[in-house]
């Protein structure tokens, strides 16, 4: 197994941070406040809250796509200043360029970085065929399904090796199926490259299944984490066979019993 990074160091540290928005009235919203949160080297974790408490406010503040009003966002120990260089964002919709095919799509990653074209193409579809979409790689987007486009847009941000993971609700919009081969595949990836990923969803079995930590932010406004669970399932896992386990119901009654009322309480603040 490949080790990013030392383990023990911290990918990711918040410290204090604020976010607040104008809005439409000319008020202001303050979506994230007083937010605390660790993020070691190589640890899988998954962040859960109420639709609209500030899950991609925080990843954007990671991400370095939003800055923070007050706090401090650290990345490998250092303050991160403009865009995080050191992480690669997966976002829920297709962000795939539909005039290139899923080969030249996951290439350009290497391409901006000026790495030789047929260099570029030959470990595209190395990355092509991790993801289960050899034979796939002179499709083009509409040729492909939801499920293989999300494949396509997991090797593109893979081929640039980055060493943290920002997965804003990837798979929300899969069926079923679809989503829980995705998600194995995700893990099996994760368990060979030992990447640091922070995975945002509102789903709390897709939360527990996959990660180590979870991590639960109040209804917002003002949302900050406010509890977070260890999950020590037994690796490797299959997403589909790890919810059968006794102790994942357990975990998830616990963690439920703090999200449900974040949820409720979201739901009558709510727009
Ligand atoms: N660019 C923006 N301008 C104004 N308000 C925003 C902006 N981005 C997010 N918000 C508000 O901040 C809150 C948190 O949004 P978001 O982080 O998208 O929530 P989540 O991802 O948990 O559903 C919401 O109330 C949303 O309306
Ligand atoms: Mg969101």
């Amino acid at each position: 197994m490949k080790l990013a990074s030392p383990p023990g160091t911290c990918a990711v540290r918040l410290q204090g941070c604020r976010r607040s928005f104008r809005t439409p009235d000319g008020g202001v919203y303050v979506a994230l406040d007083r937010v605390d949160l660790e993020v070691r080297a190589g640890e899988f974790v998954a962040l859960v809250g109420p639709t609209g408490c500030g899950k991609s406010t925080l990843l954007n503040l990671v991400a370095g796509l939003l800055p923070p009003d007050a706090g401090r966002v650290e990345v490998f120990g250092s303050p991160l200043e403009g865009i995080n260089r050191r992480a690669s964002y997966l976002f829920q919709q297709d962000v795939l360029l539909p005039w290139k095919t899923a080969e030249e799509n996951v290439m350009l990653g290497l391409v901006f970085r000026r790495v030789p074209r047929e260099e570029a193409r030959r470990q595209a579809r190395a990355w092509l065929e991790r993801v289960g979409l050899r034979g796939f790689e002179n499709r083009y987007p509409h040729q492909l399904s939801g499920g293989m486009r999300k494949r396509v847009a997991l090797a593109q941000n893979l081929i640039v090796d980055p060493e943290i993971l920002l997965m804003d609700e990837p798979f929300a919009a899969l069926d079923v199926q679809t989503r829980q081969l995705m998600e194995n595949d995700l893990l099996r990836i994760w368990q060979e490259e030992r990447k640091t990923v922070l995975f945002v969803t509102h789903d709390l079995e897709e939360a527990i299944a996959l990660s180590d930590r979870v991590v639960v932010l109040s209804a917002g406004p003002a949302a900050r984490p406010v509890g977070e669970f260890p999950v020590d399932l037994p690796r490797p896992r299959d997403v589909t066979e790890v919810r059968l386990d006794p102790a994942f119901g357990e975990l998830f009654r616990r963690i439920w019993d703090l999200l449900r009322g974040e949820v409720l309480r979201a739901f009558r603040l709510g727009p």
